[in-house]
């Protein structure tokens, strides 16, 4: 899979994609991912890529002009002709592990970094092919949005997380909350792993796994709960 991130502030990927799990898929090159720095993009001597928006009232807006010509350099090479391209805003989409799913089969995608007062709207009418949000609050970057989306994705793209159970107990795989998980000590200043997680009896330990999914989610999130087929 190859990933495109195209940002005003590449520094912000720097940490948070060389560990852990987006570590190892980029070591196994499972997942590929590339940097675009919207300054390299620039044509002005000053590499500007805000400017103040027509029409007056406060803040800077991101000028289309770079996130165009980092997509035209982007589709130079890119195999797939109707390639997705994600624009993050807290107007957008809000994302799930749905979308993330849907993502993690794709060989390719981009994702285009907004800013929080926003990006020239012929980014979105003209250039992206979906528009995403990771949550009713804002952000001062679409940067760390771009981030959790990249998370979400890679995780699930296959061969990246060993054991692929894992990731099919995940909380929202089928709808639920997960269950709760203990390692060893078994006592621990007299807090005890649950009896049943040592019987050995796996059939007893699924249904305890599974219960306890559903009453996590019925008490923390009534609304999941609800659509539950029961
Ligand atoms: Cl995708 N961008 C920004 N700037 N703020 C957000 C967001 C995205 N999602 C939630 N808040």
């Amino acid at each position: 899979m190859k990933i495109h991130l195209v940002t005003a502030f590449p520094q912000l990927f720097r940490g948070p994609l060389d560990e852990s799990i987006v570590r190892k898929a980029r070591e196994k090159k499972i997942v590929d991912i590339y940097i675009y720095d919207l300054r390299d993009f620039t044509t002005d001597k000053h590499r500007q890529v805000d400017d103040y928006p027509y029409g007056g009232g406060p803040g800077m807006l991101l000028k289309p002009e770079p996130f165009f010509r980092a997509v035209d350099k982007i589709r130079e090479t890119s195999q797939d002709s109707n390639i997705e391209i994600l624009l993050t805003s807290p107007q957008g989409r809000l994302f799930n592990q749905r979308m993330a799913k849907e993502l993690s089969l794709k060989d390719e995608f981009v994702i285009l970094c907004g800013h929080y007062k926003g990006v020239d709207d012929r980014v979105r009418e003209n250039l992206a092919t979906d528009e995403v949000s990771i949550g009713d609050y804002v952000l001062t970057g679409g940067e760390l949005a771009a981030l959790v989306v990249l998370d979400a994705v890679v995780r699930l793209v296959p061969g990246v997380i060993g054991d692929i159970n894992s990731a099919l107990s995940d909380s929202f795989e089928d709808g639920m909350l997960d269950c709760g998980y203990y390692t060893r000590p078994e006592t621990y200043r007299e807090m005890k792993v649950p009896e049943v997680l040592l019987s050995g009896n796996h059939a007893e330990i699924e249904k305890w796994r599974y219960q306890e999914a559903l009453r996590r989610t019925r008490e923390k999130r009534q609304d999941l709960y609800e659509k539950l087929e029961n």
